[in-house]
């Protein structure tokens, strides 16, 4: 499919997207990614929460990585969304890894989780990352597909815990940029 994917700055033209998209996750059950709780995202949500993502993009919170949020869209439509963690933490090496992504249920399967993921690699690169690692659960088949299309190199498997997972097995994949 040929899809104008743009990964853009969080910005209030897209918030009710962003709302949608949250929306669609929670009714999915998939949350572990995080999406923000649909109901909490009124009018004064974007600028409520700026300061919280400012602060990670600048580093300024202690122990916590430097991290990047973006949002994907296609034209007017938005698709998901888009985190680049530019630290190796002790969590971003045994929980998040560097990349997160995610796509909007209704969207699934037309190819916009590998275009993220091709853009969102080219963001990493120009934030001077040489390699990121991207961690999935082993049950995660079309990301771990994704992964290794991208040229993901598996380096190991471990034992994770989160609330919403639960005891799982991680994958961890180094791509080299
Ligand atoms: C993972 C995710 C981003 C994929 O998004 P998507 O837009 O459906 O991805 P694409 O359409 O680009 O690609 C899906 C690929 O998985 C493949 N796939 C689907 N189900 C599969 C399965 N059970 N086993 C193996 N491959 C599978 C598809 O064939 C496709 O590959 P292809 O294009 O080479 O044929 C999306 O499911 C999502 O947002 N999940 C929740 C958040 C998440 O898990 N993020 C990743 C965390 S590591």
């Amino acid at each position: 499919m040929k899809t104008m994917l743009e990964l853009i700055q969080r910005c209030p033209e897209f918030v009710s997207g962003y709302r949608e998209y949250c929306r669609e996750m929670y009714a999915k059950g998939v949350t572990y990614f995080r999406p923000t709780p649909p109901e909490t995202i009124d009018e004064g949500w974007f600028q409520r929460t700026k300061p919280w993502y400012d602060q990670r993009e600048q580093g300024l919170v202690p122990g916590v990585a430097r991290s990047y949020h973006y949002w994907a869209v296609d034209k007017d439509r938005f698709i998901g969304e888009f985190q680049c963690r530019t630290d190796f933490t002790e969590k971003v090496l045994n929980d998040i890894g560097s990349i997160g992504y995610a796509v909007r249920p209704s969207e699934w399967g037309k190819g916009y989780g590998t275009e993220i993921l091709r853009h969102g690699l080219a963001i990493a690169k120009s934030l001077s990352m040489e390699k990121a690692l991207l961690t999935v659960n082993e049950e995660n088949k079309p990301s771990i597909h994704i992964i290794e299309k991208r040229g993901g190199i598996l380096s190991d498997t471990i034992d994770a815990y989160n609330e919403v997972e639960g005891d799982h097995l991680l994958r961890r994949y180094w791509i080299t940029l």
